[in-house]
């Protein structure tokens, strides 16, 4: 069985949840086997490729970016949402070379399973949906974003009686706010221009580096929530469809102290 079909058929039973660093990060026994698979089918062709896979880090593996190729892997972005059968959850693979923590991975891939969407750009090559060439919108009405989130419940909690923070110039244009529960899939919508920008604290690597260069490819930009160049490890993003949204954005954030991923 392909490991799509398995995130689709486990999706409407029910599942052995575990919880990792917080009620909010959650693993089930999916998201190690797509890991696996995942790895092993990689490995098979590419036997000195290294990873970073989300599931090995809880494991006890280390987030070490070399100047090896490496596969960054998220095999369910939205566990949370596949466990409530929230019907957004995507795999998540993102390919990098030399070090690239700040510029664009090789190539990024996203596969939203029950939408049956899949999303991929490579370096240089534009993105695309399905097929179809991706643009972003250049405009700002429409915002996506995942409450800040944090292995600590107290600052999670903070962030989500917060819940966003759109500059006030902005509100006035601004259509909505939506949050699909998988950083992935949010920041996709940003590429597809259906959302104008996406901004998250607390996320990981593996659930916005595929989709990083996506919106990159589709003309739009990345950026840390402080307004410095696209980081990721640095757990804060801005995605959004030009440089003068995000920006804007960044101007207004509230950020918390995050460890980076790649911290000891
Ligand atoms: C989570 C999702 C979610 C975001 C969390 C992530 P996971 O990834 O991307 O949208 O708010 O910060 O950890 O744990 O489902 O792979």
């Amino acid at each position: 069985m392909c490991f799509p079909q398995i995130i689709l058929n486990a999706f409407k039973q029910q599942k052995q949840v575990h919880l990792k660093s917080s009620q909010a990060d959650l693993v089930t026994e999916t998201d190690l086997r797509v890991e696996t698979i995942l790895k092993s089918a990689i490995r098979d062709k590419y036997p000195v490729h290294r990873f970073i896979g989300e599931e090995s880090v809880a494991a006890g593996e280390c987030v070490e970016l070399t100047d090896s190729p490496t596969w960054i892997i998220d095999p369910i972005d939205g566990t949370a949402n596949f466990v409530h059968r929230f019907p957004f959850v995507a795999i998540s693979i993102a390919f990098t070379v030399n070090k690239q923590v700040k510029a664009p991975m090789e190539f990024g891939i996203v596969y939203s399973c029950v939408e049956d969407k899949l999303f991929y750009a490579q370096k240089g090559r534009g993105a695309f949906l399905n097929g179809e060439p991706l643009n972003a919108s250049g405009q700002e009405g429409g915002i996506t974003c995942e409450p800040d989130s944090d292995d600590d419940d107290e600052v999670r909690w903070q962030g989500l009686s917060g819940l966003c923070c759109i500059p006030d110039d902005m509100l006035c244009v601004c259509f909505s706010v939506r949050a699909l529960g998988t950083a992935a899939v949010d920041m996709c919508q940003v590429a597809t221009g259906g959302a104008d920008a996406y901004y998250h604290i607390g996320m990981h690597c593996w659930d916005i580096a595929a989709s990083s260069i996506i919106v990159q490819e589709a003309g739009g930009v990345v950026m840390d929530t402080d307004g410095s160049p696209f980081d990721m490890m640095s757990r804060r993003v801005i995605a959004a469809s030009s440089t003068a949204v995000a920006n804007r954005i960044s101007q207004v954030i509230q950020a918390f102290p995050c460890r980076r991923d790649d911290e000891d």
